[in-house]
């Protein structure tokens, strides 16, 4: 990791409270590059000067926005993930809806449109030009006010339009001298808004979020938080839809992969504690011979497990508790009789009292996955905490038995297999994000500097300005 840069980071600053853009969760390598890059144009030698030259200049502002925010995009781009969504992942998403369930759909960072008109044709070939209108909204959102302003008029160049199918070209843009307008029947159901990932509340109720090549601009950190948002904007089941640089190998407790190829994953289910499973009693077979001193075997058997284990009995008292457990949590033969609730560890390390009574009630196992505790000081341990409810064969509750599994371990393996994860991600996030930006070299000396007004800032709702 290189030491952060004082006088890039006041810019960074800067930049957030004079103009409401914050890209400080934004890679360094890549935005220093680009800044850099604007900066030699000008002939600024260093980040502390430009400072200073933005604040004479504002009109900089918008040379240096439309050199950081990266907007290569193209309809149907990357074909095959596109053609995978279309004949596979669809069809089984409309499949599950009712016949006139709404569907909605969010393009997050689409640029100047194509992704968001994707879509469109998409779901106007899988329902029919009826349905859609009537069933289908997609919100499609950026940061960048001129993108937006290119893709609320839906109208393209011979060039931009060259990735789409002629018929489908044909079907859904109407030609006017030598430019190409998406049907305005359909464009009504295709609603535009500015949304910053980083700094804006999420849209809810989504079916499929498709947010392809703009997450690999953000570090580590920031990533987790807009992930986090998107399994919140999300409906259960709902599908994700990324870039092709962009694995979600390290999240995989948000999303789980339909097609990691094309990098297409479903919404895992908010994890509560427990997993749902049923806990019952198994039946005893019938003994075929005495077993001489049986409950002593039971009992030292229970004793030397090297589980930690303490069960507790239907009205809350101690009935139960093994040497682990003493070793782990000072719990020893002594506290059998004691309501559970005056031990320490009925709240410490996990709060344990409420779901106790959860399990009872609901008759379930209830898991709590990853507790940490510090056994004793510079010694922590990760705990999985399983608490199965205790029946007869006549579903009659006994008691609870709570059980603390050492996956310290395996913990740490699977924070080592992250950090691997994540490093190759950003390793293949910065392979393609260096493609994007020597893509917009080589197109940007063609093009305008695009006219920069304020954003509005992240105080206002970000759905107030919605329009079509
Ligand atoms: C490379 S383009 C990708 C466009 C399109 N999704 C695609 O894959 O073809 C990245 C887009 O992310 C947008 N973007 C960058 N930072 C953003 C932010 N904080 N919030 C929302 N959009 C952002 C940029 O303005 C740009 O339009």
């Amino acid at each position: 990791m290189t030491q952060p840069d004082p006088q890039f980071e006041a810019l960074l600053v800067y930049l957030k409270e004079e103009r409401g853009f914050d890209f400080t969760g934004y890679k360094r390598s890549s935005l220093m590059r680009r800044v850099g890059r604007r900066m030699s144009q000008i002939h600024v030698p260093d980040y502390a000067e430009y400072l200073d030259y933005l604040q004479v200049h504002p009109e900089e502002f918008t040379a240096l926005f439309n050199t950081i925010l990266i907007n290569v995009t193209g309809f149907f781009r990357d074909a095959e993930a596109w053609d995978h969504l279309r004949t596979d992942v669809l069809p089984s998403m409309l499949a599950g809806k009712g016949p006139d369930a709404p569907l909605r759909v969010w393009s997050a960072g689409c640029a100047s449109g194509e992704e968001a008109y994707s879509l469109a044709i998409l779901l106007a070939e899988a329902l029919g030009p009826d349905q859609f209108r009537t069933r289908v909204k997609i919100y499609a959102t950026d940061v960048d006010d001129e993108g937006l302003t290119q893709a609320r008029h839906a109208s393209y160049d011979d060039r931009e339009v060259q990735g789409l199918p002629p018929e489908l070209l044909e079907r859904y843009f109407e030609p006017g001298g030598n430019r190409y307008t998406f049907r305005k029947d359909l464009r009504r159901s295709v609603i535009f808004g500015r949304n910053d990932l980083v700094q804006d509340a999420p849209i809810s109720r989504i079916d499929l979020l498709v947010c392809r090549n703009a997450l690999m601009y953000f570090n580590a950190e920031t990533q987790s938080r807009i992930l986090t948002r998107f399994h919140f904007a999300l409906a259960g089941g709902g599908i994700l839809f990324l870039g092709k640089a962009e694995m979600l190998l390290s999240h995989a407790n948000l999303f789980t992969p339909i097609d990691l190829k094309r990098r297409l994953f479903r919404k895992v289910a908010p994890s509560h504690v427990g997993n749902g499973t049923q806990f019952t009693e198994m039946p005893q077979p019938a003994p075929r011979n005495q077993v001489v001193g049986l409950d002593r075997l039971r009992t030292e058997a229970f004793s030397a497990s090297p589980v930690a284990q303490v069960v507790v009995t239907a009205d809350g008292l101690v009935a139960l508790s093994n040497r682990q457990a003493e070793t782990l949590f000072g719990v020893s033969p002594r506290e059998v009789g004691r309501p559970f609730r005056d031990l320490d560890m009925s709240y410490r390390p996990v709060e344990l009292r409420g779901l106790i009574e959860q399990a009872q009630v609901e008759r379930r196992m209830i898991r709590v996955p990853d507790v940490e505790y510090q056994r004793s000081p510079g010694d922590k341990v990760h705990l999985e905490v399983q608490i199965n409810p205790l029946v007869d064969t006549d579903a009659r509750l006994l008691g609870v038995s709570l059980i603390f599994l050492d996956v310290t371990a395996a913990q740490h393996l699977h924070e080592e297999l992250e950090h691997a994860n994540r490093q190759l991600e950003t390793a293949y996030e910065e392979l393609q994000s260096t493609n994007e930006e020597l893509e917009t070299t080589t197109r940007s000396s063609s093009r305008p500097w695009r006219s920069w007004r304020p954003p509005t800032r992240s105080c206002s709702p970000p759905t107030r300005n919605w329009r079509r």
